[in-house]
């Protein structure tokens, strides 16, 4: 395959709110884990999964996430002189890890608006998409779990977890069928359905890589459920015309765009951090 899958779009221009009022003036890709911004997780992700062309969809009021990626010159003389020497490594890392390209998406119109944003800088190559609010720890990145079976099969992958029946109007269901080596063909799939409606319990949990006929399809899709251009219906569309695989992603997904999901990544990553992981364990040992 000729088709190295270096790109990936990180839609950040939505609205956040499940999170208001914190999301008022800052965006929910900022909102911290410990001690990194979402979005430096999903970052890191796609640098440990290969993908180091990173184009990323902001909208108003989203300017914290350049910065945070940029470098900051008073910021690392300060501390460089101030002898804080380990922090000053790792703010000078992030600003220098990545090359971002910034795009526009000028009204919130939907996800699936959002890619179509960055179709200019995509070209025609695969590409990945990453939901940073959609934080997934695991021993493979989990975009590296969607990469291995696009290497094998050269056709759109998206990652899916199981979910709890009463969950599934939550979020974008498949229906999909059985293939071998475990892989699952998608056959359609429904954004946020009632759950008779519901065609399987498999979700779509913010992880994908596509063929660049997607981006084509997002072109002409019309607005759909709640007025917005929706990224399913443009899958749905393109499993019609050519494979989309489906992978049972391994790893622990937290919700963290919503107040219950991050104050359990919090949880969970706190307890295991290097630095503050025993002491918070205690902490909460003692909360019974
Ligand atoms: P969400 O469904 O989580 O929407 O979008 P949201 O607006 O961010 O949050 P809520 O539901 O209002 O709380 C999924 C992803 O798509 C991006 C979001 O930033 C998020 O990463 N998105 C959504 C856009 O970039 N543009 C849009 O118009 C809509």
């Amino acid at each position: 395959m000729n088709n190295p899958l270096k790109k990936i779009i990180f839609p950040t221009a939505g609205l956040g709110t499940r999170f208001l009022p914190a999301t008022k003036a800052s965006p929910k890709e900022m909102l911290t884990i410990v001690d990194k911004p979402l979005i430096q997780y999903g970052v890191e992700e796609a640098l440990a999964s290969g993908m180091n062309e990173i184009i990323m969809v902001t909208g108003r009021g989203k300017r914290a996430i350049e910065d945070h990626f940029d470098i900051s010159a008073e910021l690392e003389a300060n501390l460089k002189a101030a002898g804080k020497n380990e922090i000053y490594r790792e703010v000078s890392h992030i600003s220098r890890m990545v090359e971002v390209v910034y795009v526009r998406q000028k009204q919130a119109l939907g996800l699936g608006h959002a890619v179509a944003c960055a179709t200019h800088w995509v070209g025609h190559e695969a590409f990945g998409v990453a939901l940073a609010d959609e934080l997934i720890i695991a021993e493979t990145p989990v975009m590296q779990q969607l990469r291995q079976v696009y290497e094998q099969t050269g056709s759109s992958v998206i990652g899916l977890m199981q979910v709890p029946a009463h969950l599934v109007s939550r979020y974008g269901i498949v229906k999909a069928s059985q293939e071998k080596d475990g892989l699952l063909r998608l056959q359609d799939m429904v954004e946020k359905p009632q759950i008779e409606e519901a065609p399987s319990d498999l979700a779509i949990i913010g992880r994908y890589i596509f063929t660049p006929r997607l981006l084509e399809l997002l072109a002409d899709t019309k607005p759909g459920k709640q007025g917005e251009i929706q990224l399913t219906d443009a899958i749905a569309r393109l499993a019609k015309e050519e494979p989309v695989y489906g992978v049972i992603i391994e790893g622990k997904r937290f919700d963290a765009g919503n107040p219950l999901g991050f104050l359990m990544a919090n949880v969970e990553l706190g307890r295991t951090h290097h630095k503050y992981g025993e002491a918070f364990t205690d902490f909460l040992h003692q909360l019974g």
